[in-house]
């Protein structure tokens, strides 16, 4: 009988030796996913309206990243904005669209500097124009980056993308260009707006809720999962690295039988 070989635990990333901050990245992740939460209960503890929160949040995503693209991940992908946050209050999706957009003009000098690619995932309709328009212009001209991948999850709601995914094929069908027999995993893989990426091999949530929250549903089928009670502000390099050692330490069985 074929068998299909299982993914290997820990995928080895080609990183510049000059540029590791730490020893060998064996077991680093290729694909770490994380719901950055905790914005609110920071700036809440603090005596701060919630924006302080989200303003001291991109502090956290700025080392994260950094530290991410020198530990030799290939992929980080990031929670910044689920389908579902429309339901807060206006005045605060309007501030984090401002603070988006100035995100993405900040971040550029750090993006090139560590080469790395930009990537978004989600629903462009219902975000600003200006928002979108710096996104774009950050996505170009990182384009040409080939260090690690920053994907950013705007808007973005899993069930959403499924759905999404499942009218591209049938229309396809209707269309005549696909035989419903063709659909597989991967052609489905591929209509989801995470194409082309591999899935998540570590997820990360902080401030301790023990739930998914509609994020990246089909893709980490197989993540390893790592909640931490800090606070995304609160969240430092020191953090990431607990997780990838935990990571490290893990037996990743695929549904098949233990190694030893
Ligand atoms: C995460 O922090 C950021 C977003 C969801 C945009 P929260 O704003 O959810 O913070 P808490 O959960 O209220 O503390
Ligand atoms: C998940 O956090 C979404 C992001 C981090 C962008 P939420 O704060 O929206 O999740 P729930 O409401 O606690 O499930
Ligand atoms: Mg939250």
């Amino acid at each position: 009988m074929a068998t299909t070989p299982a993914p290997s635990a820990s995928q080895r990333v080609s990183v510049d030796p000059a540029r590791r901050d730490e020893p060998a990245p064996d077991h680093v992740p290729r694909h770490v996913a994380i719901i950055m939460d905790g914005n609110g209960r920071w700036a809440q503890q603090r005596g701060l309206p919630r924006i302080e929160g989200h303003r001291q949040g991109v502090a956290s995503v700025r080392r994260i990243t950094e530290h991410c693209a020198r530990r030799g991940v290939e992929q980080l992908t990031l929670y910044c904005l689920s389908s579902e946050n429309w339901r807060r209050p206006a005045t605060e999706i309007g501030f984090l669209m401002q603070l988006l957009e100035q995100y993405m003009i900040e971040e550029r000098p750090l993006l090139m500097r560590e080469r790395i690619s930009v990537a978004m995932i989600g629903r462009r309709d219902g975000l600003p124009a200006e928002t979108l328009a710096a996104m774009d212009r950050t996505v170009a001209m990182c384009a040409g980056n080939n260090g690690m991948r920053l994907c950013l999850a705007i808007n973005y709601g899993a069930r959403g993308e499924i759905v999404a995914a499942a009218q591209k094929l049938a229309a396809e069908a209707v269309a005549g260009t696909l035989d419903p027999e063709e659909i597989d995993e991967a052609l489905f893989s591929d209509r989801l707006d995470t194409a082309g990426m591999p899935d998540p091999d570590l997820l990360v949530r902080t401030a301790g809720e023990m739930r998914i929250s509609n994020f990246l549903l089909w893709q980490i089928s197989y993540a390893e999962l790592w909640v931490t009670d800090a606070l995304w502000p609160d969240f430092t390099e020191a953090h990431l690295d607990t997780a990838i050692a935990s990571f490290a330490a893990r037996e990743r069985r695929f549904g098949g039988l233990s190694q030893s």
